[in-house]
């Protein structure tokens, strides 16, 4: 078993390069299944779930080979459609799968995915566009099949603007025969960074990063090379890490247009901010104005952020709402600060959170990936040590977390049992 224990009230000082982007890297694994090729990924972030998709495709047929942040996948000779329950169950992301299995092998079956426990995290939507592309699509026992000799393009409306939806579906749209368009479709970054992958490998996708995404279907993809973009959650938490403890930091790598809903945040509580070329400064605050939250997709305030700003909130100069709109159950990070001596209560999706004078260290667990990055947050800002557990739900999603943090001066260690 790991731990994280982290002494608080060290001035954070330095540079952190912000790593390749988690959730464009999944879908961009999966979208290497489309082509019969060895296709590239530059900058690919080394993390649990990055680890996790490579099992899955591993287990299709495919070749995967990570070294020094460059993950190759020859997926010449897939044999496969269902890749094992224990792997899928893992993290919700290997849905995306799916949709590049059916088009390219006609044929697929899925354990129902697994992931972070923050809410019921249907895949309705996802199953639906299947269907509207022609596929057949059944489910029992935990499993979900579908299967199409060919899809066909069709207009399909997302009750939702689910990420993985759009993903999976502008996958699978790519080489069905004709136009599909996809209306109420996300538009994250993370889905024009796909858009753009798929577009080097031939596909014609055109709108990705509006409500309207069209694409022409394509016979066959060819391998190509991509370089991730920046993560934005985890330039998030670091910009909410140096707010939090008044430190000043430097951040590389990011695309600081991403970052507007936070940034936008941050000025409103009172951190003054440089923005770069490719790199955003900086200089926290030691007194933080209470602000009011809603998370939103993009371009809203994202729900990946929203624990993080929690933790930060938590010891503001008054109170702060906070509401989740885009997860029913998100909260749980709050029972765990509360642990610290913050002062929270929850009424239905929002947190009211009152500012408190300072946190203390407590043993806590990382409820979910970003709930254990709001508790690294918490521990910085809290007198005494701080112990976190469960913190393989913090590996899923941040990498080289330990030493990035060392670097600016966070008192880490890392206890393995
Ligand atoms: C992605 C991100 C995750 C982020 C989330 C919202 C990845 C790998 N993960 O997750 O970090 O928190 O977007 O920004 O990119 N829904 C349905 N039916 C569906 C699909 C989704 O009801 O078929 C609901 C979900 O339960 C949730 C909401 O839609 O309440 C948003 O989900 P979605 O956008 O699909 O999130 P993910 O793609 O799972």
């Amino acid at each position: 078993m790991k731990k994280i224990l982290i002494e608080g009230g060290a001035p954070l000082f330095g540079e952190v390069q912000i790593s390749g982007a988690k959730n464009s890297v999944l879908p961009l694994i999966a979208a290497t299944l489309l082509t019969d090729g060895t296709s590239i990924i530059d900058d690919c972030p080394w993390l649990s779930d990055v680890d996790t998709m490579c099992r899955v495709l591993a287990h299709l047929g495919a070749r995967p080979n990570f070294d020094h942040n460059v993950l190759s996948i020859d997926t010449s000779e897939l044999n496969q459609i269902d890749p094992p329950a224990e792997l899928m169950r893992q993290m919700r992301a290997s849905f995306l799968v799916m949709g590049p299995i059916l088009a390219r092998l006609g044929k697929v079956r899925l354990a129902l995915p697994g992931g972070c426990a923050i809410g019921a995290r249907p895949i309705d939507l996802h199953l639906k566009g299947f269907e509207a592309l022609g596929a057949t699509v059944t489910m029992g026992h935990g499993y979900v099949e579908a299967q199409a000799k060919r899809l066909y393009g069709s207009r399909i409306y997302l009750d939702f603007p689910s990420v993985g939806a759009t993903e999976n579906l502008i996958m699978a749209a790519s080489l069905a025969e004709g136009h599909t368009i996809i209306d109420n479709a996300a538009h994250e970054p993370e889905i024009i960074d796909l858009a753009n992958m798929l577009n080097a490998m031939g596909a014609k996708i055109k709108g990705a990063g509006t409500n309207t995404i069209r694409i022409e279907g394509v016979e066959a993809l060819q391998a190509a090379r991509h370089t991730v973009i920046p993560d934005r959650i985890e330039a998030a938490s670091f910009l909410a890490m140096a707010a939090a403890t008044g430190g000043e930091l430097i951040l590389h790598n990011v695309i600081s247009e991403h970052l507007q809903p936070l940034t936008a945040k941050l000025m409103e509580i009172g951190v003054s901010m440089e923005i770069g070329y490719d790199s955003i400064h900086i200089l926290g605050n030691k007194d933080i104005d209470p602000v009011d939250i809603k998370t939103l997709p993009y371009p809203g305030f994202p729900t990946d952020a929203q624990a993080q700003f929690m933790a930060l909130l938590s010891v503001a100069r008054g109170s702060s709402i906070i509401t989740e709109t885009v997860f029913e159950n998100r909260f749980m990070h709050a029972t765990e600060l509360m642990k610290m001596g913050a002062d929270i209560r929850i009424e239905g999706n929002s947190a009211i959170v009152n500012g408190v004078s300072r946190l203390s260290g407590a043993s806590v667990r990382a409820t979910d990936l970003r709930g254990g990055a709001a508790m690294v947050i918490a521990g910085q800002m809290a007198q005494g040590i701080t112990e976190i557990t469960d913190i393989h739900h913090i590996e899923r999603g941040y990498e080289n977390l330990i030493r990035k943090l060392e670097k600016i001066g966070t008192r880490i260690k890392l206890v393995e049992e």
